[in-house]
């Protein structure tokens, strides 16, 4: 196996409730608690889990936009500060977002988007024109794009000139949040391809953010579920996608229809999804889980791999 790029450790994060006139803090609301991970040169984890649990913020601390309120980071090693970072190690994680439109300046041609990063770091080796055809003939683009804007492009060749523009700073890990979720299926292939090939010629690892079960399944070296800021299942992404282990990963996995094969019973979760400013005691999942035991209200399950499971997961079931 090869050497871990990025190490999470007891990452935990919270935002403030602010109300009223004086911005009072009302409450917090538990974003990230306590998240362990492991990203290995060349690797593609996938974090899956419903719309706020934490899978963001998860991304945003890992690239340094967001800096956490405990926990530590490594980044081959060494310790990996939260927040700004020097720039030689900034370059090393870069983050490609759902919407291009929203992350690529409208006011900026391809060739100024493909290379500002690269001339603020001093890093040019070539014209800027060379190294933008570059990075465009890596994302299947050519010439043509060059002098063009943003609007101009499709949302696919849009997200196209996004990975170009993190490929640029030859990066080793790349956090995808949600990269192919607003696009058509067929458009959505062709990225997944383009960020396959890519991975292979680059040895790129990602962290793949996604709701998507069969994008995941098919990207993913290994998944990690989240809920309410949790990481409760972890491990091969073939192992937890045909035998998840933790009840929650099981509701999850039931709602997906897989390409041929039979449509198991639908598990359908009792309930919403809590409010992450007051997470339930013991496991935070035991008010909709259908096999919630008494030891669940209240004692937290740790996370932990079972004797006879190639995944770790939280959940008393297993303990
Ligand atoms: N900047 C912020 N300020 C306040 N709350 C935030 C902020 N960013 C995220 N949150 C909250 O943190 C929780 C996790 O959000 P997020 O990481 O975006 O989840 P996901 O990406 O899984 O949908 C949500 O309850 C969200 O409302
Ligand atoms: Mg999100």
């Amino acid at each position: 196996m090869s050497e871990p790029l990025l190490e999470v450790n007891g990452l935990t994060t919270w935002f403030p409730i602010r109300r009223g006139v004086w911005s009072r803090t009302v409450g917090h609301i538990q974003a990230l608690t306590e998240v362990d991970l492991v990203i290995r040169e060349g690797e593609t984890v996938a974090l899956v889990g419903e719309s706020g649990c934490g899978k963001t913020t998860l991304g945003r601390t890992i690239v340094g936009l967001e800096c956490p309120r405990a926990g530590a980071m490594r980044w081959r090693g060494q310790p990996l500060p939260g927040g700004i970072r020097p720039p030689a190690l900034q370059r090393q994680i870069q983050m490609i977002f759902q919407d291009p439109a929203a992350s690529l300046n409208p006011r900026l041609t391809v060739l100024d988007l493909l290379t500002e990063a690269l001339a603020v770091h001093g890093l040019l080796e070539r014209s800027r024109e060379e190294t933008a055809l570059q990075l465009l003939a890596d994302v299947g683009m050519d010439s043509s794009a060059l002098h063009r804007y943003p609007f101009e492009f499709s949302g696919g060749q849009r997200q196209r000139i996004s990975v170009a523009r993190a490929l640029a700073l030859k990066p080793a890990l790349i956090v995808c949040d949600e990269a192919v979720s607003a696009l058509d299926v067929s458009v959505q292939a062709q990225v997944l391809n383009l960020l396959m090939e890519l991975k292979e010629k680059y040895r790129l690892a990602y962290l793949f953010i996604s709701h998507d079960i069969n994008v995941v399944r098919f990207i993913a070296d290994r998944v990690a579920v989240m809920y309410l800021g949790r990481i409760v299942e972890e491990g091969p992404v073939e192992t937890v996608l045909t035998a998840p282990a933790h009840p929650y990963t099981q509701a999850l996995i039931s709602a997906v229809p897989v390409p041929g094969v039979e449509r198991r019973a639908r598990q359908i979760l009792r309930g919403e999804l809590p409010s992450p400013s007051r997470p339930p005691e013991g496991c935070a999942f035991h008010p909709r889980c259908p096999r919630a035991m008494d030891a669940c209200r209240l004692v937290r399950p740790p996370f932990r791999r079972p004797l006879d499971r190639e995944q770790k997961v939280s959940c008393h079931l297993y303990s």
